[in-house]
């Protein structure tokens, strides 16, 4: 059985409390962990499927020393949000994304994958089960983090005998301390995040743990996040710790292709789709710095980061400042984006599914 613990006991109680919202202070919302009251799982076998998963109240999973996650790092996770509208129905973002995306990664991570409906279906009774940690309209998300890990216990290097599916929520606002002030980026020409035949493309967790280092090190100098080079030639960008990165320059917006080396973001994709939609010109290249010297705009897109604008990128003795704001094409694509995701502007492209 899932979620004994203590807060799942206080979820609990609280649920008898039929008020609209949880107890939260949507008006300081960033990006820190407040356990919305439910969660669900579900656990299959190695060479199984996944069954029939379960809502129960959030708390500790048991977990043996040996388990396959905890030694060899043999899991992948997902990043999605609910977000309830001014007339308080909730929406979905384009979830079916990040089913086939994670379908990909246990692919590569030798993992059985809940199927695309099991997934949706999941994100759904999570958005359901813990409709009052969905923030006011304007507040922000109900961040919805779905995890396969291999939770089986095993000694010698192999796929676990167990997997476990699991899907938590916060509610959150802004990813950044920054809010919604523009970033300052660093590039960072050690430590890589990528490397050709690795797992950069998927959401590994082991494609987290070691930028923790390089972002340590930059958040301590003043930056807000770091931009990673390819391993091979230290000239071409790649993405940043938890976000990927486009360029603006005219009429032209810009992203390093998809090439196994860096995640393919669901917001990524939705700003390229949107920006071809509104008669910009999209390349999908690869993008060397010295072009960062020679373009108008830059900014990052993620689930966690939204859609952000950059001011500044340092790299060695060089900052390189940007146009940022409201007039900006980030500024016009994210509030596209934003009203969308929202249900202000109509979601004609079938984006947001309703919980
Ligand atoms: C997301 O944007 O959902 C992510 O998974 C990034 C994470 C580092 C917060």
């Amino acid at each position: 059985r899932f979620g004994s613990s203590q807060a799942a006991s206080s979820a609990l109680t609280n649920d008898v409390n039929e008020a609209e919202y949880a107890d939260v202070d949507w008006d300081s919302l960033g990006f820190s962990l407040k356990p919305a009251g439910y969660m669900y799982a579900m656990k299959c076998a190695r060479g199984g499927a996944f069954e029939k998963g379960e809502i129960c109240p959030y708390g500790d999973i048991g977990i043996s020393p040996a388990a396959g996650v905890l030694n060899y790092g043999q899991a992948i996770y997902e990043g999605t949000i609910a977000q309830r509208r001014q007339d308080g129905r909730v929406l979905l973002f384009r979830p079916e994304l990040n089913a086939n995306r994670m379908r990909m990664g246990a692919e590569r991570m030798c993992m059985p994958s809940p199927s695309v409906d099991q997934f949706v279906d999941a994100l759904k009774r999570i958005a359901q089960s813990n409709k009052r940690w969905v923030p006011p309209p304007g507040k922000g998300s109900l961040y919805i983090r779905p995890l396969l890990m291999g939770s089986g216990a095993i000694l010698g290097l192999g796929p676990a005998p167990e997997y476990t599916f699991v899907v938590y929520a916060s509610p959150a606002g802004n990813y950044f301390k920054e809010r919604s002030a523009s970033l300052n980026l660093y590039i960072e020409d050690e430590f890589h995040r990528s490397g050709r035949g690795g797992t950069g493309g998927v959401k590994s967790i082991t494609n987290y743990g070691p930028v923790l280092k390089p972002l340590t090190r930059a958040k301590s100098m003043g930056f807000s996040e770091v931009l990673y080079l390819d391993s091979v030639e230290k000239k071409y960008i790649e993405e940043l710790s938890a976000c990927n990165i486009f360029i603006a320059k005219g009429n032209v917006i810009s992203t390093p292709a998809a090439t196994g080396m860096i995640l393919e973001g669901v917001t990524r994709k939705s700003i390229i789709e949107l920006a071809r939609l509104s008669n910009y010109k999209v390349e999908e290249r690869s993008i060397a710095i010295d072009e960062l010297f020679d373009t108008d705009e830059v900014f990052c897109t993620g689930t966690a980061v939204g859609v952000a604008d950059v001011g500044s990128i340092t790299y060695k003795d060089k900052r390189i400042e940007y146009k940022t704001g409201a007039n900006s094409v980030c500024g016009e694509l994210g509030a596209m984006l934003a009203g969308i995701k929202n249900g202000v502007t109509e979601d004609k492209l079938g984006w947001t599914v309703e919980i």
